[in-house]
C-alpha cells in the first residue's frame, strides 16, 4: 500500500541500564545515519533516570529517544510519578504506555491507559499504546476480541492520528523466545488497522502499528514484511546497538 507510513522501530530496555550503559546509546547515535533515518524512524526508551543523559548522545544524531510511562495529570501530588510533560522536556520524543508488564504489575486498566496516551498528546510526544493477549486468551480463541476491547478502551481519540502508534504485544511472547507465526501476526494488524479506520477514517492508514514481543535479528526481516507490520518494539535485543540495529537494517530493507 503506497500510503503506508513510515516504519518505526523502538527499543525498550524496560528496567535495565545504568550509566554504564549510556555507550550502547552513543554506539546506536553513530549506527543511525541521515541515510538509514530517511527510510526508518528509530527510537530507544532507557528508564527515565538515564533520559537527559541520553540527550547528550544523541544531540546530534537523527535518533530519538522515548519513555516507558507517564502520568496522566500535569503534575501535582503524586509521589514516585513523572508526568508526560516532564518526560518531553526530558527529550522524550515517545512514550509508550499500557505495556502488559504495567497492566499486569501495576494493575493499570484500559481506562488508565487511555488518560495516559492522551496525556502524552497534550505534552507533544507520540503515545505507542501497547495491546495483546494472554496465552490462555489466546488458546480460548478469543484474541482478537480482547485486542479489539484493548483498543477500544485505550485509544486516545481526539489527537494527531499520524502520531498515533499501536504496539501489539502478544504477553505470551514477551521475553520467552516465542513468537507468533507471521499469519497469526497479520491476523491481529490487519485487524486492528480496521478499527483505527473504522474509528478514525482514512487517516488511520497514518497510524503506525508495530510488533513486539521477542522480536529478534533473526526473525525481524520476516515479521517486517507482514501486511500491516510498520514496525517493531523491542526490549531484550535492544539492550545492545549491535542487535538492535540489526533489526533496524532489517527495517530499512524490508521497504
Ligand atoms: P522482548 O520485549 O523483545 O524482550 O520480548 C518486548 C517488549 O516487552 O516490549
Amino acid at each position: 500500500m503506497s500510503l503506508s507510513p513510515k516504519r518505526l522501530v523502538a527499543g525498550n530496555w524496560k528496567m535495565n541500564g545504568l550509566k554504564g550503559d549510556l555507550g550502547e546509546i552513543s554506539t546506536l547515535a553513530q549506527m543511525v545515519t541521515a541515510d538509514v533515518a530517511a527510510s526508518v524512524d528509530v527510537a530507544i526508551c532507557p528508564p527515565a533516570t538515564l533520559l537527559s543523559l541520553a540527550g547528550a548522545a544523541v544531540a546530534e544524531a537523527p535518533l530519538a529517544l522515548g519513555a516507558q510511562d507517564c502520568h496522566a495529570a500535569v503534575k501535582g501530588a503524586h509521589t514516585g510519578d513523572i508526568s508526560a510533560e516532564m518526560l518531553v522536556e526530558a527529550r522524550a520524543r515517545y512514550i509508550i504506555v499500557g505495556h502488559s508488564e504495567r497492566r499486569a504489575d501495576h494493575h493499570e486498566t484500559d481506562e488508565m491507559v487511555k488518560a495516559k496516551a492522551e496525556a502524552v498528546q497534550r505534552a507533544g510526544a507520540a503515545p505507542i499504546v501497547c495491546v495483546g493477549e494472554t496465552l490462555d486468551e489466546r488458546e480460548a480463541g478469543k484474541t482478537l476480541e480482547v485486542i479489539a476491547g484493548q483498543v477500544s478502551g485505550s485509544m486516545p481519540l481526539d489527537g494527531p492520528v499520524a502520531e498515533l502508534v499501536v504496539a501489539y504485544e502478544p504477553v505470551w511472547a514477551i521475553g520467552t523466545g516465542l513468537t507468533p507465526t507471521l499469519e497469526q501476526i497479520e491476523e491481529v494488524h490487519t485487524a486492528i488497522r480496521r478499527q483505527l479506520l473504522d474509528k478514525f477514517g482514512a487517516r488511520a492508514a497514518q497510524a503506525r502499528i508495530l510488533y513486539g514481543g521477542s522480536m529478534k535479528p533473526d526473525n525481524a526481516a520476516d515479521i517486517l514484511t507482514v501486511t500491516d507490520v510498520d514496525g517493531g518494539l523491542v526490549g531484550g535485543a535492544s539492550l545492545k546497538a549491535e542487535s538492535f540495529f540489526q533489526i533496524v537494517r532489517a527495517a530499512v530493507e524490508a521497504r
